[in-house]
């Protein structure tokens, strides 16, 4: 996609090949492009509108039902923030009082509208023109083109006097092969930069990859990491007056949340976990319950405050399983009953859960070498029952324990 097929495409015909796109995207695709042919719509047209549709169709699941009206780039939209997350950390920076805010490196303006939904002016900076042109047809679709100004060019060269918050999400894929870039030093813009606007601009969030290095984090700043209906999505670092706690871990139930609807209310329920990251949970046995902690806690540093909460302990130092005598409802662990503790030996599960008529497993591991598909072959399981199994070690050793899922209620 160019700036002159953008532009097409913001024309009236290119409106109505964008409607007639959107009715036979997602089936057969040269069926489409023959569909939009027989309609008149010019080959270059259809195929950029083509291309919009499908984009649209996929970006659904990150941004509701407003992807319907975006103008998107398949490597914006990989990198573009949840909807969700976007509009949570934007209620945030409004309650701590941003009004003004520079969103350096905007990318298609997940974020950069999220702030505006949220009431707070953006100056949005991207570097790549068809990207940046994207953002602000996407601000003016949204109805927010008079709290949102997009500006194309270098972040780094931004004047952050005039805004009173700042955030930047930096590109952390390689433009052209869209590899991931583990090294914050070859993010852009970079790092240096990134922490160095902290400096200046005393309310800045930076959103950072969720495996980031923790000897990374800038002493004082928070370091927030978020999940979404149990998947790891992102970190943020809050900075200078932002940060309350140092570490936190943000869960999101998107699945059983209403849906974020066009007019942007709606949107999935949150529960949060704070403390210092800096504390070992207490070790002892495996007890009756196994708590599976949720990738944000893991990640923030924060099973100990997690296994105060439910008086567990871990059975391994190094191993982020939780056990505790009675099982308890937390939004942050998944529970299960522990059934059996077995030293890990393939044929001694092969039999036991032979006998048990198991023929369905769930593989669960942490701190265990095995490839779960591998075992899965190997027990060679027949029978109608199922179990969980949790590969992982317990003081040092390599085990196996057979669980069943806890009743809600128990
Ligand atoms: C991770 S994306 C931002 C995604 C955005 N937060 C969203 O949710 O839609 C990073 C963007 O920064 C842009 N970028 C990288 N370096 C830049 C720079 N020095 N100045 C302006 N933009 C830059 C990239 O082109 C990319 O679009």
């Amino acid at each position: 996609m160019d700036l002159d097929q953008l532009a097409a495409l913001r024309t009236p015909e290119g409106s109505a090949a964008l409607a007639a796109a959107a009715r036979v995207a997602g089936g057969d695709p040269l069926a489409a492009a023959a569909a939009l042919r027989s309609a008149g719509i010019p080959g270059g047209l259809a195929a950029a509108a083509l291309t919009q549709a499908e984009l649209r169709r996929r970006a659904a699941g990150k941004f509701g039902a407003v992807a319907a009206g975006m103008f998107l780039t398949r490597p914006g939209l990989e990198q573009a923030t949840r909807r969700a997350v976007a509009d949570r950390r934007a209620v945030r920076l409004r309650a701590a009082g941003v009004t003004t805010l520079a969103d350096l490196g905007c990318g298609l303006g997940a974020d950069a509208l999220a702030a505006a939904r949220a009431g707070i002016r953006v100056y949005a900076v991207e570097a790549d023109p068809v990207t940046a042109a994207m953002a602000a047809a996407n601000a003016e679709a949204a109805g927010l083109a008079d709290l949102v100004t997009v500006e194309c060019g270098d972040a780094t060269a931004f004047d952050v006097s005039r805004v009173d918050g700042a955030f930047c999400d930096p590109a952390r894929r390689r433009a052209g092969t869209g590899r991931r870039i583990f090294d914050p030093n070859a993010y852009s813009p970079p790092w240096d930069f990134v922490v160095g606007l902290a400096e200046r601009v005393p309310r800045t969030v930076v959103k950072v990859a969720p495996g980031l290095d923790h000897a990374l984090i800038p002493a004082g700043a928070e370091a927030e990491w978020v999940s979404v209906d149990g998947d790891l999505v992102e970190a943020a670092l809050w900075c200078g007056e932002l940060a309350d706690v140092p570490r936190r871990a943000t869960v999101l139930r998107e699945k059983e949340g209403p849906p974020v609807n066009a007019s942007g209310s709606g949107g999935a329920p949150s529960c949060q976990l704070t403390g210092s990251g800096a504390v070992d949970a207490a070790v002892g046995p495996v007890r009756r319950f196994l708590y599976d902690p949720d990738p944000a806690v893991v990640r923030a540093h924060l099973v100990a405050e997690l296994a105060a909460d439910l008086d567990a302990t871990l059975a391994d130092p190094s191993i982020a399983y939780l056990y505790a005598d009675t099982a308890r409802p937390t939004p942050y662990a998944r529970c299960l009953e522990v059934t059996d503790v077995l030293p890990f030996s393939l044929k001694r599960l092969r039999a036991l859960l032979r006998e048990r008529r198991v023929g369905r497993v769930e593989i669960l591991k942490r701190g265990s070498a095995l490839e779960p598909e591998k075992l899965r072959r190997d027990l060679r399981l027949a029978g109608g029952a199922a179990a969980s199994l949790v590969l992982t070690r317990v003081a040092g050793a390599p085990t196996v324990l057979i669980c069943r899922p806890v009743p809600a209620a128990a």
